[in-house]
């Protein structure tokens, strides 16, 4: 990954391969249309003030996206200038809004792939926009290319790997020696790297990444965090009565697991449990999806991939919370073995369901993990999962919906997603959907009403959650892969959605146990806080 600094240096003395420098659309009366933006005064006045015409001069607005390059000023020891936009220009007592700082680091670091050492002087008012450039950086700077020519041939493997990523990035305007700042890098650099591990295993292809693979790396990486770990085959899913995990998993020639990752700290005073659908492939199994539905359906491990990576990274951070993560791992292929339609199965908590389309399997298998993260009784349950198209169809390819049997926790849960930077919607879970899911035969069926398909998904799985446990739902199957051209910090293919969402989590329901603000979040599960003032910590 792109190592780290922050710098003090200044242009024009450093020396790397390009300087970032931010810029915007105007906003003020006397402005122009472009201004550019603080951080990057050296380097307008080596163009004596006039940066912000020559930059329009070349067509650049500061336009969130837009990507400038030009040539630094004679006597720069940097030879490329390298403008991103950071959209409107904030109104007067207003700052840069850490998200737009965060995409515009990721164009810059994508943009810069195969450079030595890039520096990012972009605004930076706080250790929270140091935090959100480090994120931006070492989130955009991600590339997939393992599956890229790595044959025996490394002379080959070289010529075709592409450019490989950024290597270094100095972020001027941090302070080295500061420990807001310090910690602000430290938190990016464990967040992105096992978001960017997850992204590695959503992208990785469904022959290589099978459940038993999986649990494998779960395995080891609990090994290096000292993580507690408990993997459950197929003949132990058996023993233990997992109808949803093994009727899904029934199909396929690679058999299913259920792994529970387990993060302790010896002053949590609460528990969150993590639930990820982990289906490795989603062929849609019996109830086969046409072509033109299946290319992408190897990211449907993508809500295991985001707990996965959560728990991880609140053990690297060393958060005063515990944290159970239950990954529901299967892969959903069609076969003599496979569930069929009509077919009806015992789920782990005793409740029976009809199975009547095969493709519904995301719920079977969640089901069975949530009753088993129930019996723990956790102060709440989160589960996260590529669960319905109907959620892409109402919110489009970048937002997650959120459900849950509590109002306050849901409203959380978004507050708690756009601080960091994650686009999502509180969705409702309307009581008269449930009766289509009657079955004339079992408990409930497996498919309901085709309209509101996504919160009837919703409504299905809280029939799977124990009573009087605070729960809510993340439906990530449009933003969890990225079909379209890259953007912001955000690569093609695997996106590692949710991740930031329930690391942010984990921090508020830590926090909810050392400090006296009440977040929403923290009131929503902690009785003692109500009587205090509400204030969001920052
Ligand atoms: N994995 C899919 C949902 C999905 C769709 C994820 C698009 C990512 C992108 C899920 O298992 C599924 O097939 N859901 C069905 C449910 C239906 C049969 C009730 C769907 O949404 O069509
Ligand atoms: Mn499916
Ligand atoms: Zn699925």
């Amino acid at each position: 990954m792109t190592a780290l600094t922050l710098s003090t240096a200044a242009a024009p003395g450093l020396r790397a391969d390009a300087i970032v420098i931010g810029v915007a659309k105007g906003t003020a009366p006397k402005s122009g249309n472009l201004v550019v933006a603080p951080g990057a005064e050296a380097v307008d006045k080596a163009y004596d003030g006039k940066l912000a015409g020559v930059l329009e001069t070349l067509g650049a607005s500061g336009a969130e996206g837009e990507l400038t390059k030009l040539p630094a000023p004679a006597g720069f020891k940097t030879p490329l200038v390298v403008a991103v936009g950071l959209g409107a220009e904030p109104v007067k007592d207003a700052w840069y809004d850490a998200e737009a700082l965060r995409r515009a680091a990721g164009v810059a670091a994508r943009a810069l792939g195969g450079a030595k050492k890039a520096a990012f002087a972009l605004p930076v008012g706080d250790s929270g926009d140091i935090g959100a450039i480090a994120e931006g950086v070492l989130l955009g700077a991600y590339s997939f290319d393992a599956y890229k020519d790595n044959g025996k041939d490394d002379r080959s493997a070289k010529a075709k790997n592409g450019k490989g990523p950024l290597a270094e990035a100095a972020l001027l305007g941090g302070k080295p020696r500061d420990a807001a700042h310090k910690g602000a890098v430290a938190r990016a650099v464990a967040v992105t790297e096992e978001l960017n591990r997850a992204r590695d295993l959503i992208n990785m292809p469904p022959n290589d990444l099978t459940p038993q693979a999986f649990a494998q790396v779960a395995q080891t990486a609990a090994k290096e965090h000292g993580l507690k770990v408990q993997v459950l085959d197929d003949k132990a899913l058996a023993r233990g009565g997992y109808g949803g995990i093994l009727g899904v998993g029934g199909g396929s020639a690679a058999t299913p697991r259920l792994v529970k990752l387990s993060y302790t700290n010896s002053k949590a005073k609460k528990h969150l449990a993590l639930v990820g659908k982990g289906i490795t492939y989603d062929s849609g199994g019996i109830s086969l999806k046409p072509a033109g539905h299946n290319e992408t359906m190897k990211c449907d491990m993508s809500g295991a991939a985001a707990v996965f990576a959560a728990v991880v990274a609140a053990a690297r951070l060393g958060l005063e919370v515990n944290v159970t993560g239950w990954l529901a791992l299967a892969e959903n292929m069609p076969s003599g073995t496979a569930v069929r339609p009509g077919d009806v199965l015992r789920m782990y908590s005793g409740k029976t369901v009809e199975v009547l389309n095969t493709d519904a399997e995301g719920r079977l298998v969640l089901a069975d993990a949530l009753w088993a993260a129930s019996l723990e009784k956790p102060d709440a349950i989160v589960d996260v999962a590529t669960l319905t198209g109907a959620m892409v169809l109402a919110l489009g390819s970048r937002t997650f919906g959120v459900m849950a049997n509590d109002d306050a926790f849901r409203t959380a849960i978004v507050e708690a997603a756009d601080e960091v930077g994650e686009p999502s919607w509180p969705m409702p879970l309307p009581e008269h959907l449930r009766k289509g899911m009657d079955s004339p035969t079992a408990d409930i069926a497996n498919m309901g009403e085709r309209m509101g398909g996504g919160l009837v998904a919703g409504l299905f799985l809280r029939e799977f959650v124990g009573d009087g446990i605070t729960w809510a739902h993340l439906d990530i199957a449009g933003p969890a892969f990225n079909e379209q051209g890259p953007f912001g910090y955000t690569p093609k293919g695997g996106t590692g959605s949710g991740v930031r969402t329930l690391v942010r989590l984990a921090e508020l329901t830590a926090a909810g146990t050392t400090r006296t603000g009440c977040h929403a979040l923290v009131a929503s599960i902690s009785r003692y806080c109500s009587g205090s003032s509400s204030s969001r910590f920052s």
